[in-house]
């Protein structure tokens, strides 16, 4: 699907945020632990979230769905058939953490090839890693990954890289192991304490312990939970960058600061304005000029790689150079290509620019970016290629003079709700 996006003018109004995409699909993959019902609450209507209720109904799951209420009963579960598995082959990452519920529920799963975001290999060896670890056997072959397991046992397991979604794989896989588990190296963002806090409601025996480790002692039965889930920081940062960027204003509801801390630090920096209120967080540009920046992308606590995008857009506006050192992903400048195209000068190097040296830096990846601003924006035919390149695109094309077209935006409805909705309220003129 196309749209049209007239640009040129300030953003002005309010936006609601909901649940965080990357916690409710979670939340509701933990919902398999138990036969017990469970409420998610706050969760937001978009692509993602309908893929992981349909992974659980094919699974034998009831799903209720009243307006951000979600009631979820898997008391009768059972193996996907194949073409019910090869539905979901390539549409999302969700499939890789049923292992640790459908393990315990059901001693065996298949887990069809995975989609998600296209920026980089994205491998799954931590996954597989320490579900050996926790015993399961893993068979892959080139459809996906067969597992079985008769009983999950605790185990000591080391990530090389704080992962999200492997901690969340040991953290789903571990609460009905026998005995206790040891999760060193995890990662510790929001929406995985988040999760933790969901858990821990369930009935599980979870600690989050100093330098990144995790206890999980393992219990023979969970229960249901009914819990709010926390609203979607990447959604708010997003929209932040799009009111900087127009020199606009917009209030996020329910944006929380606590998970944006390191984020705010630097839109002060750039010359962006904030209140926090009670019911949101209030962002605008606050001085006549964006000011340029360095920004290095890192594990929470740190600035997240996926408000990396939307900020690139608005550095394009800064008065200088701006340096960005993406340190998660070793191939998240793809998108800098079409900004190029529009106007933008950003250059890609493979060293470590500007501050620590990573991983990545003595390998042939372009991870580091210099951006000469400010750049005025042209209009044209933009095609979305993942999620948050997508809504950074967006950004470009409110800065930009003209109308763009912007092609594939079903990849931004995968994580953004309603988003033509929202910018056509913050007066926006779009069209299809
Ligand atoms: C989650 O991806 C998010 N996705 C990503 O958001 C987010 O960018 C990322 O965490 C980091 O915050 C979801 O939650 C669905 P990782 P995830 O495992 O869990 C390497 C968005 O736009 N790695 O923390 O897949 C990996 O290659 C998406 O909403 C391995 O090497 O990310 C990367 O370099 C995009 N082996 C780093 O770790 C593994 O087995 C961090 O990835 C797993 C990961």
């Amino acid at each position: 699907m196309d749209i049209k996006i007239q640009g040129g003018k300030s953003i002005k109004g309010e936006v609601e945020t909901h649940g965080a995409k990357n916690c409710v699909t979670k939340e509701l993959v933990a919902s398999l632990l138990t036969s017990s019902e469970c409420v998610l609450e706050n969760v937001p209507d978009i692509i993602d979230v309908s893929l992981t209720l349909d992974m659980i109904t094919a699974l034998g799951g009831k799903v209720e769905r009243k307006d951000r209420s979600c009631v979820v009963r898997t008391s009768n579960i059972k193996l996907m058939k194949r073409s019910e598995i090869d539905s979901f082959s390539g549409k999302s990452r969700v499939p890789i953490l049923l292992c640790g519920p459908l393990l315990a529920r059901l001693g065996e799963v298949f887990v069809p090839s995975l989609g998600g975001c296209n920026i980089g290999p994205r491998p799954i060896d931590f996954h597989i890693n320490a579900l050996k670890s926790l015993g399961a056997i893993v068979e892959e072959n080139e459809d996906g990954l067969y597992l079985k397991a008769d009983g999950l046992m605790g185990a000591k397991i080391a990530l090389d890289y704080p992962s999200v979604g492997a901690t969340e794989q040991v953290l789903l896989s571990s609460v009905l192991a026998k005995g206790k588990t040891v999760l060193s190296n995890a990662a510790v963002e929001p929406e995985i304490i988040d999760l933790v806090s969901l858990l821990q409601k369930m009935g599980a025996e979870i600690s989050v312990d100093t330098d990144r480790q995790i206890t999980i002692v393992g219990v023979e039965k969970l229960h249901g939970y009914r819990h709010v889930a926390m609203p979607d920081r990447l959604e708010a940062v997003s929209w932040a960058c799009a009111a900087i960027a127009t020199g606009g204003e917009v209030l996020v509801k329910d944006a929380r600061q606590k998970d944006m801390i390191t984020f705010l630090n630097k839109y002060r920096q750039i010359g962006g304005g904030f209140e926090v209120r009670d019911n949101g967080i209030k962002f605008w540009r606050e001085t006549d000029i964006v000011k340029p920046v360095f920004i290095e992308t890192d594990v929470h606590p740190g600035f997240m790689t996926d408000w990396q995008q939307p900020f690139v857009v608005v550095l394009t506006q800064a008065d200088g150079v701006s340096i960005v050192h993406e340190t998660v992903y070793e191939n998240r400048f793809g998108f800098t290509e079409t900004l190029n195209k529009m106007g933008a000068k950003i250059q890609l190097y493979r060293d470590c620019l500007g501050g620590m040296s990573c991983r990545f830096g003595q390998r042939n990846y372009l991870h580091s970016a210099v951006i000469v601003g400010r750049t005025p924006l042209k209009a044209g035919k933009i095609v979305v290629p993942d999620l948050r390149a997508g809504f950074s695109y967006i950004i470009a094309a409110l800065i930009a003079k003209g109308v763009s077209q912007i092609q594939n935006i079903n990849i931004i409805e995968r994580g953004y709700e309603d988003f033509v909705g929202k910018l056509t309220s913050l007066g926006v003129d779009v069209c299809s």
